[in-house]
């Protein structure tokens, strides 16, 4: 029998995977991350941790971890795990891909369209009682017919959004690592980020990539905060040289209400909610289970994670 610490309350029945199979879970009762005092002593005699995207695991946690044989990240990007120190120690690594990959890219096309359309700004002039007539040069967004999509990281979750885009009629452009990303995004209408974080990938989209990018365009991030100087996004936001930004993710998160960034004009900004749906999040509970539960017996987990993952 193991015991495994589980960080944060989570979609309850796979659980009973590792219960079932007689180890002693714990799981954590909270909606908030631990801190990282919180979370030492929690895995002090813990032979297997299931955490999630907002514990950072690093070798000061492993070390007041000396029972520790598993890890299993209830997420796909896995910046938060420092995989040399877990690799260092042959602690085995796993994250739950795949099955995020629809949730995350509906909400990718729900920021373009909600920005390409406007939403925000035209659902406020409703609420707030400025709305007055049926306007002909009113809230005139981007038709996606025909526009242009960029998506940065072709990995999965790159790949069904662009798949979404061309339903919807856009040309869709692919950069991976090795090509040209000014060029392509000095082409492009919409440019959508799918890139894991990592140190190559950090402001990718910063002061320079932004001027590169065709004066009008609209930016959307729903994989890591970390891609994009937000600095020198809220400039281009508010110099009018984009003409919106849909979020998901920031940089940090929570972003606190008093952040600049949030006084920038045409930004939407979510909390991080990509793969908030009740399948996508059963499916990613049941797969961090099945990933302890063979690191725990010693065998290779099905959804190993490796330094060059991409989501
Ligand atoms: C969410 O951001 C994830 O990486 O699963």
């Amino acid at each position: 029998m193991a015991k495994v610490v589980v960080t944060r309350q989570l979609p309850a029945g796979p659980l009973d995977l590792l219960t079932d199979a007689g180890h002693e879970v714990l799981v954590r009762e909270s909606t908030q991350p631990p801190s990282s005092t919180e979370l030492q002593a929690l895995v002090a005699d813990a032979d297997g941790l299931l955490c999630t995207l907002t514990e950072r695991i690093d070798g000061a946690l492993l070390n007041a971890a000396p029972r520790l044989r598993a890890i299993a990240v209830f997420a796909v990007g896995t910046d938060n795990v420092d995989l040399e120190a877990t690799g260092a120690r042959g602690i085995p690594v796993g994250n739950t891909p795949d099955v995020l990959t629809d949730a995350t890219a509906d909400l990718a096309m729900a920021l373009l369209l909600a920005t390409a359309r406007r939403l925000p700004e035209a659902a406020a002039n409703v609420t707030t009682g400025e709305w007055t007539t049926w306007e002909p040069l009113g809230f005139l967004g981007l038709e996606l017919r025909g526009a242009r999509l960029c998506v940065v990281g072709a990995g999965r979750i790159g790949r069904a959004t662009g798949e979404r885009a061309a339903a919807f009629g856009m040309q869709v452009d692919y950069v991976g690592r090795g090509d040209d990303l000014h060029a392509a995004l000095a082409r492009a209408d919409v440019v959508s980020l799918h890139a894991p974080l990592t140190d190559q990938t950090h402001h990718l989209i910063d002061a320079a990539a932004l001027a590169a990018t065709k004066r009008g365009a609209i930016l959307v991030n729903t994989s890591r905060g970390g891609l994009v100087d937000q600095v020198a996004l809220a400039e281009a936001l508010r110099s009018g040289h984009l003409a919106a930004a849909g979020l998901d993710v920031t940089d940090p998160e929570p972003l606190p209400a008093t952040d600049p960034l949030l006084t920038a004009p045409n930004l939407l900004v979510l909390p991080h909610i990509g793969s908030a749906t009740h399948a996508a999040r059963e499916r990613m509970a049941e797969r961090a289970a099945r990933n302890l539960l063979a690191g725990l017996a010693g065998e290779p987990m099905p959804w190993p994670v490796t330094a060059s993952r991409a989501p």
